[in-house]
Protein backbone atom coordinates (compact mmCIF):
# COMPACT_ATOMS: atom_id res chain seq x y z
CA UNK A 1 0.00 0.00 0.00
CA UNK A 2 2.77 2.54 0.88
CA UNK A 3 4.64 4.56 -2.00
CA UNK A 4 7.41 6.48 -2.06
CA UNK A 5 8.61 8.83 0.11
CA UNK A 6 7.01 12.25 -1.03
CA UNK A 7 8.37 14.65 1.30
CA UNK A 8 9.82 15.25 5.33
CA UNK A 9 8.39 18.65 6.72
CA UNK A 10 10.54 20.22 9.04
CA UNK A 11 9.26 22.61 11.43
CA UNK A 12 11.55 26.17 12.28
CA UNK A 13 11.35 28.86 14.16
CA UNK A 14 13.50 30.99 11.36
CA UNK A 15 12.33 30.23 8.05
CA UNK A 16 14.51 32.60 6.36
CA UNK A 17 17.49 31.19 8.49
CA UNK A 18 16.50 27.65 7.72
CA UNK A 19 16.05 28.25 3.96
CA UNK A 20 19.43 30.48 3.60
CA UNK A 21 21.44 27.03 5.43
CA UNK A 22 19.86 24.43 2.90
CA UNK A 23 20.66 27.02 -0.05
CA UNK A 24 24.21 27.84 1.12
CA UNK A 25 25.25 25.17 3.32
CA UNK A 26 23.60 22.39 1.44
CA UNK A 27 23.77 23.57 -1.78
CA UNK A 28 19.82 22.60 -1.96
CA UNK A 29 17.25 24.07 -4.64
CA UNK A 30 15.34 26.30 -2.06
CA UNK A 31 12.23 27.38 -3.26
CA UNK A 32 10.60 30.65 -2.61
CA UNK A 33 8.61 31.13 0.97
CA UNK A 34 4.61 30.38 0.08
CA UNK A 35 1.91 31.06 2.22
CA UNK A 36 -0.89 28.50 3.28
CA UNK A 37 -3.03 30.13 5.39
CA UNK A 38 -6.01 26.97 4.88
CA UNK A 39 -3.14 24.80 6.82
CA UNK A 40 -1.42 27.93 9.16
CA UNK A 41 1.42 27.48 7.84
CA UNK A 42 3.80 28.97 5.42
CA UNK A 43 6.33 26.55 3.74
CA UNK A 44 9.29 26.68 1.54
CA UNK A 45 10.27 23.66 -0.71
CA UNK A 46 13.25 21.86 -1.41
CA UNK A 47 13.79 19.89 -3.98
CA UNK A 48 16.21 16.98 -3.72
CA UNK A 49 16.59 14.27 -6.50
CA UNK A 50 15.09 11.50 -4.79
CA UNK A 51 12.29 13.81 -2.33
CA UNK A 52 11.73 16.88 -0.89
CA UNK A 53 11.64 18.98 2.61
CA UNK A 54 9.34 21.27 3.61
CA UNK A 55 10.24 23.55 6.13
CA UNK A 56 7.59 24.88 8.22
CA UNK A 57 6.82 27.64 9.67
CA UNK A 58 3.47 29.36 11.56
CA UNK A 59 0.81 31.24 10.23
CA UNK A 60 -1.32 32.85 12.13
CA UNK A 61 -1.81 32.30 16.37
CA UNK A 62 -4.21 29.08 15.63
CA UNK A 63 -0.90 27.31 13.64
CA UNK A 64 -1.35 23.79 14.32
CA UNK A 65 2.73 23.94 14.68
CA UNK A 66 2.64 26.56 17.38
CA UNK A 67 2.71 24.06 20.02
CA UNK A 68 5.40 21.72 18.57
CA UNK A 69 7.75 25.01 18.28
CA UNK A 70 7.18 25.54 21.74
CA UNK A 71 8.06 21.72 22.85
CA UNK A 72 10.91 22.02 20.29
CA UNK A 73 12.46 25.92 20.05
CA UNK A 74 15.37 24.97 17.67
CA UNK A 75 13.21 23.31 15.63
CA UNK A 76 12.61 19.70 14.69
CA UNK A 77 10.67 16.72 12.13
CA UNK A 78 7.12 17.18 11.95
CA UNK A 79 6.01 14.73 9.80
CA UNK A 80 6.61 12.24 7.09
CA UNK A 81 4.47 11.92 4.39
CA UNK A 82 4.09 8.59 2.29
CA UNK A 83 2.28 8.65 -0.92
CA UNK A 84 -0.92 6.30 -1.51
CA UNK A 85 -2.48 5.36 -4.73
CA UNK A 86 -6.35 5.41 -3.11
CA UNK A 87 -6.58 7.38 0.32
CA UNK A 88 -10.04 6.17 0.97
CA UNK A 89 -8.82 2.48 0.42
CA UNK A 90 -5.70 3.52 2.99
CA UNK A 91 -7.73 5.16 5.48
CA UNK A 92 -10.24 2.28 5.73
CA UNK A 93 -7.28 -0.42 5.51
CA UNK A 94 -5.24 1.47 8.44
CA UNK A 95 -8.72 2.21 10.42
CA UNK A 96 -9.00 -1.94 10.58
CA UNK A 97 -5.91 -2.47 11.58
CA UNK A 98 -6.47 0.02 14.63
CA UNK A 99 -4.58 3.30 13.28
CA UNK A 100 -6.03 6.52 14.12
CA UNK A 101 -6.86 9.08 11.58
CA UNK A 102 -6.58 12.63 13.14
CA UNK A 103 -9.50 15.10 12.46
CA UNK A 104 -13.06 13.92 10.87
CA UNK A 105 -11.05 11.33 8.57
CA UNK A 106 -12.36 13.09 5.54
CA UNK A 107 -9.02 13.90 2.97
CA UNK A 108 -8.01 17.43 2.82
CA UNK A 109 -6.15 18.92 0.20
CA UNK A 110 -2.87 19.26 1.42
CA UNK A 111 0.00 21.93 0.67
CA UNK A 112 0.25 20.13 -2.92
CA UNK A 113 -3.04 20.55 -3.79
CA UNK A 114 -3.18 16.83 -3.48
CA UNK A 115 -5.94 14.93 -1.03
CA UNK A 116 -4.42 14.00 2.49
CA UNK A 117 -4.45 12.92 5.82
CA UNK A 118 -2.31 12.49 8.97
CA UNK A 119 -2.12 9.45 11.32
CA UNK A 120 -1.91 9.66 14.86
CA UNK A 121 1.90 9.88 15.64
CA UNK A 122 1.24 7.76 18.99
CA UNK A 123 0.33 4.72 16.17
CA UNK A 124 3.74 5.37 14.41
CA UNK A 125 6.48 5.45 17.31
CA UNK A 126 5.96 8.83 17.55
CA UNK A 127 6.02 10.00 13.97
CA UNK A 128 2.98 11.93 12.92
CA UNK A 129 2.43 10.64 9.41
CA UNK A 130 0.77 11.96 6.54
CA UNK A 131 -0.37 10.12 3.28
CA UNK A 132 -1.03 12.24 0.03
CA UNK A 133 -2.66 10.69 -2.96
CA UNK A 134 -1.08 11.22 -6.01
CO1 LIG B 1 3.37 17.51 4.57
Amino acid sequence: MIGRLNHVAIAVPDLEAAANRYRTALGANVGEPRNEPDHGVTVVFIELPNTKIELLHPLGENSPINGFLERNPSGGIHHVCYEVDDIVAARDHLRERGARVLGDGEPKIGAHGKPVLFLHPKDFNGCLVELEQL
